[in-house]
């Protein structure tokens, strides 16, 4: 039977929150240690299905893959077989395209299914061909599957993407730590898991200079080892809980967070009047009286997350006068907005910009997760409407989110999950 969030609303959060490892910065390093062909022990990492998935797909390559804690891992990757991935599994995750750079790095060719990720628009993968062509491979994609071979081994050059991409920068890492010579990525992302990810292969041996700059350098080794590296905290999970505190009016303490990932977030949330304090490594969020309207743009890092927009909205269907947010990352991520409107809210899409105008509050209705972030943003507007919400389709929440259940009672949330009864299916479907 399907699962569905219940929340009964208008409570305001209250208390502290301790921040799981970034579910972005997870999956390509658990990916990469495929690259080390030995042990690695990985810490902070996230109890999310995409983990799970992720995990699943190590161990039926050939890995062997051991919990020793609820967050710390052990992966041993000297069995894997390459283009052992499978299809239906693969399919369900986005960042199972960083096997493809993997297994390029590792074995000079790769086999992997066409990937999966949530529906936020066309997903195409043309920057990182680019730059697995750039490394001497040649790559074709038939049948479900994407195939790369470099016939001569991978070889350094100098990639230069067209547009900023996350993943297609990631898996140029991949594909180019175990090349022979030096490869030069100008155009990068710079987001902090890129950093994470080019951190943790260093630590493996790899000579990889100038992540989460313009340009990346990286001299080819001949050979990685394993090591133990503990993830990066997840801005967006952070982001998230931040802006639930300001959308319920309540206090937060937000721990185990990097500040500096959430100057982006934290300047907004304090342009609406809300308080964000930094002491160490956490965040103490109120917002006093009612936020005040604001203008969002998506951009890729250091700019506002595109993975945090629809939270963002959802913040701001209460805030005082009309906000413009803009999404230039992702060409169909307003979807939920229809969502949003059941509860009241005055949202408009034109476009690439969502037009809100701030109401005095949000009515309980059944919500639809439409994807990961969506979801967590329904989750939001729940604990901020009064009445009662219910969410469905958590799957795609949980994909992400470690325990959002539970650490949000624990700031005091009226929030549940229960079965969905056979009646409340046909009124959902
Ligand atoms: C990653 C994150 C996702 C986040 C996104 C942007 C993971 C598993 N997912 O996704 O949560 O929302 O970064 O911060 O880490 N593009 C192309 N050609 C390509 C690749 C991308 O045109 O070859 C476009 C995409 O369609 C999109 C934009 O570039 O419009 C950004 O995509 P990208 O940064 O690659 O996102 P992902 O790596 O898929």
């Amino acid at each position: 039977m399907e699962e569905k969030i219940v929340i009964n609303g208008g409570i305001p959060l209250r208390g502290s929150v301790a921040i799981s490892g970034f579910k972005n910065a997870a999956l390509p390093i658990l990916v990469a240690t495929i690259l080390t062909a030995d042990v690695c022990v990985l810490e902070n990492i996230p109890a999310i299905r995409d983990v799970e998935k992720t995990f699943e797909i190590l161990t039926a390559m050939g890995g062997r893959v051991k919990m020793l804690g609820r967050t710390t891992v052990e992966i041993d990757t000297r069995n894997i077989e390459c283009g052992s991935s499978p299809l239906e599994l693969v399919s369900k995750l986005r960042g199972s395209t960083y096997l493809i750079g993997a297994e390029l790095g590792r074995f000079g060719r790769a086999h992997v299914g066409w990937p999966g990720g949530c529906d936020i628009g066309n997903r195409p993968i043309d920057q990182h061909i680019k730059a697995f062509e750039a490394l001497g491979a040649t790559v074709t994609t038939d049948g479900g599957y994407i195939d790369v071979i470099a016939e001569n081994g991978t070889k350094g050059n100098s990639i230069y993407f067209d547009s900023t991409s996350v993943g297609a920068t990631a898996n140029s890492i991949l594909a180019a730590v175990l090349a022979e010579g030096t490869t030069v990525i100008e155009n990068p992302a710079k987001e902090p898991h890129i950093v994470d990810l080019a951190n943790f292969l260093n630590t493996c041996g790899a000579s990889i200079t100038g992540a989460g700059t313009d340009v990346i350098k990286i001299k080819g080794v001949s050979k990685l080892h394993g090591c133990t590296y503990s993830i990066i905290p997840d801005m967006i999970e952070a982001g998230t809980f931040m802006i639930a505190a300001v959308a319920t009016g309540g206090r937060v303490r937000v721990d185990g967070v990097i500040p500096k990932h959430m100057d982006c977030l934290s300047a907004k949330l304090e342009e609406m009047g809300a308080i964000v304090e930094e002491i160490d490594d956490s965040l103490i969020v109120s917002c006093p009286n009612r936020p005040e309207r604001t203008n969002v743009k998506t951009l890729p890092y250091p700019g506002f997350p595109t993975d945090l927009q629809p939270q963002m909205a959802t913040l701001l269907c209460l805030a005082n006068g009309v906000s413009h947010v803009t999404e230039t990352v992702f060409e169909n991520r307003f979807k939920y907005v229809d969502e949003l409107q059941k509860m009241g809210a005055k949202v408009r899409v034109d476009g690439k910009t969502a037009i809100i105008e701030g109401v005095d509050g949000l009515t309980g209705a059944w919500l639809k997760a439409i994807d990961l972030r969506a979801g967590a943003a329904m989750v939001i507007a729940g604990l901020a409407a009064s009445g009662t919400t219910c969410v469905y389709n958590i799957g795609s929440i949980e994909r992400g989110y470690d325990n959002i259940v539970e650490k949000l009672r624990s700031l005091g949330a009226d929030i549940k999950k229960a079965y969905i009864a056979p009646a409340e299916e046909a009124a959902i479907s």
